[in-house]
């Protein structure tokens, strides 16, 4: 397979290469893409200034990418499966789709959408369950260059309505429903809901899935399989320039609403084949399966655009892990002989918690490479994963890395780079990180722990916050000059291995989401008997971090103290969704602050760890009082 790393001495002579000559580096792995019109300058970047990021890769080049997916690989690969689908329900058939069928399906899509009046640059907000139109809808996107922006479709109406609008989407496409586990979701009446709020929205597509009734809006809603019939499957790909946008994805930071990830077309297609092939050290033949959700960026790199620009056949799974029973991973990886498995720590700990048993009975020999993503993966779960699951003899690749990455950044190619647990081990060929102290003093040599930066662009970065290209620079670029923070900090080991800590900043994740804490405490103050709250998270078995809420009410009655816990989750649930809900809600008199108002996140952080035996100095504290109070009123048991 063209570009692939074979073995360690190769891996370091890469590396060696690409940081010497990154131009030459890339430029020789981009020759192997078909391009409309070549590239006049492989690089061309600025990390410093107002303007920054200012970062464009093979200047000029033309191509789209999914003729990089379906053309360039079609002689060799019109008959081989593309995507598995497993549906939510065992009982129901699961959908093989070659390359050949998976392409028509996308430019008969395709062809609907710019009989829709869907042109190249406009915004199409994607919000449907894992089933394969949601791959066919992001590329029939991608091949007449409008900008998909998939929601997670476990998001409210509100954050959905968030997302559009900040978009300025043009179009939704969503379907009646979706099934997860015993649960069926109407996300049609989501969508209605949101779309109240959403002026640039002309047209919703609708795929049918789960059959329920729906609300009919004339003029505006039209059936996804109304609008492909009789549609064509000639379809010419949109001329792409290498800088245009390929896709937006909202995530959470530090501060204020979600920010749309900006992502660009050429960049991010080299970054995610060359990441795929070489961490995962897929061949021919094997069955990929990663159990994300094409809804965060691990399902659009990983599920859709490395796997299928390599020509991979990649799984696509509906349901959840625990149904019909905590087996279902391994029914299927038995079901497909699967080779490769990438999943996320919070769900290795949440089968873990369910015991052996549901394993056992399984054969799992066809595994070959396990993966994991989302969060820091604990001793105890990379023991299990690798005994239990890979018998001893699975390579574990950890993958770091983030939305605005675009692509696997830290991590060891399978088979290649000796693991160590809970270590992402080395860069890959390309990436060069960095790691400072507060002061952005670069910490050298091994055996040293601080805040991980990456120093030198890669193809696959984001180029922009969407609409608001200062939030960028303030988000990534200001802190440190000439360096792009990632919010992780980390150690490198004696071997000079990296292992990721964890967030530094006011994001959590839980269960390998990315939370803003910034965004709970909004959803949370939206209750009218809330003055004030704040979020932090808290170690969490399962979650990897809990969201503790510590919130101040008016005066309630014993009536409303009742109830105002699961009134405050609802109220979140509504603003943003399930996965925000708070595991502890703590109702309190007052909250830590300084003098000058700012709330003194560490206590709070400490309390909800458990420890309050080193608050450390806390005679700033407007009122000191307040600490005790909390501490005596803590729902975790506190050391003092
Ligand atoms: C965390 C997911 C430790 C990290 C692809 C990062 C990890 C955030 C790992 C990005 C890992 C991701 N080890 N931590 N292998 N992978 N993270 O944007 O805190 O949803 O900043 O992208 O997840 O989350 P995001």
């Amino acid at each position: 397979m063209v570009n692939k790393i074979t073995d360690l001495a190769g891996y370091l002579e890469k590396y060696r290469q690409s940081v010497a000559d990154p131009e030459g580096f890339w430029a020789e792995i981009a020759e192997s893409y078909q391009w409309q019109k070549k590239w006049d300058k492989v690089l061309d970047w600025k990390f410093e200034g107002e303007s920054a990021p200012d970062v464009n890769w093979f200047v000029n080049g033309k191509m789209n990418i999914t003729e990089n997916i379906f053309e360039r690989n079609m002689s060799s690969r019109k008959d081989q499966v593309a995507i598995i689908w497993e549906p939510n329900d065992p009982k129901e058939p699961e959908i093989r789709l070659t390359y050949g069928e998976l392409f028509d399906k996308v430019k008969q899509f395709a062809n609907a959408l710019l009989k829709l009046g869907v042109k190249k640059g406009d915004r199409v907000a994607i919000y449907l369950p894992m089933v394969p139109e949601l791959a066919v809808a992001m590329l029939a996107c991608a091949r007449i260059g409008a900008i998909h922006s998939i929601v997670f479709a476990g998001f409210s109406a509100s954050a959905l309505a968030d997302r559009i609008i900040d978009a300025e989407a043009k179009i939704v496409i969503t379907s009646d429903g979706g099934f997860r586990g015993t649960k069926s979701i109407h996300l049609k009446n989501i969508v209605d809901e949101a779309l109240a709020n959403c002026p640039s929205v002309e047209l919703s597509v609708v795929l049918k899935r789960t059959e329920e009734k729906v609300h009919w809006e004339e003029g505006r809603d039209v059936w996804w399989h109304e609008i492909i019939e009789g549609e064509s499957t000639s379809n010419d790909a949109q001329a792409m320039d290498s800088e245009d946008i390929l896709f937006i994805l909202y995530t959470s930071g530090s501060t204020g609403k979600p920010k749309g990830v900006v992502h660009s077309t050429a960049g991010y297609m080299i970054f995610a084949e060359y990441t795929f092939k070489n961490v995962f050290q897929y061949n021919d033949g094997d069955m990929y399966w990663c159990t994300a959700d094409i809804g965060w960026v691990t399902g659009h790199s990983y599920i859709v655009y490395g796997p299928l620009l390599t020509g991979a056949t990649s799984i696509m799974f509906e349901g959840v892990p625990t149904w019909p029973d905590a087996g279902r991973f391994w029914d299927v990886v038995d079901k497909y002989k699967v080779t490769h498995f990438y999943t996320a720590p919070t769900a290795i700990r949440a089968l873990i918690a369910q015991g052996d048993k549901w394993v056992v009975d399984h054969d799992l020999s066809s595994l070959k490479v396990l993966g994991t993503v989302g969060e820091p993966i604990n001793e105890e779960a990379w023991r299990w994963y690798h005994d239990t699951i890979g018998k001893s003899r699975c390579p574990i690749v950890d993958t770091w890395w983030q939305t605005e990455t675009g692509g696997i950044m830290i991590s060891p190619l399978a088979g290649i780079t000796p693991t160590k647990p809970s270590h992402a081990t080395l860069p890959l060929p390309g990436i060069q990180p960095i790691l400072v102290d507060p002061e952005g003093n670069e910490l050298k040599g091994n055996s040293v722990e601080g805040i991980l930066c990456i120093k030198f662009p890669w193809p696959g970065m984001l180029r922009t916050t969407y609409g608001d290209h200062k939030r960028c620079f303030n988000t990534y670029f200001s802190a440190f000059r000439g360096l792009y923070l990632t919010g992780d900090g980390a150690k490198r080991d004696e071997e000079g291995y990296y292992r990721i800590i964890g967030r530094i900043d006011d994001v959590i994740n839980v269960s390998g989401h990315r939370i803003g804490t910034a965004e709970v405490e909004d959803a949370i103050n939206q209750h009218p008997k809330v003055v004030e709250s704040a979020v932090v998270g808290y170690p969490h078995e399962i979650k990897g971090s809990g969201i503790y809420a510590y919130v101040i009410c008016e005066d309630l009655s014993d009536r409303e103290m009742a109830t105002i816990e699961n009134e405050i989750r609802d109220t979140v649930n509504k603003f943003i969704g399930p996965i925000a809900k708070p595991d502890k809600i703590q109702i309190v008199s007052g909250l830590p602050k300084t003098r000058s108002g700012k709330i003194m996140r560490r206590i709070l952080r400490k309390i909800g760890e458990g420890d309050a035996s080193n608050l450390g100095d806390t005679s700033t504290l407007l009122d000191p009082g307040v600490v005790d109070e909390i501490i005596s009123g803590a729902k975790v048991e506190v050391k003092r």
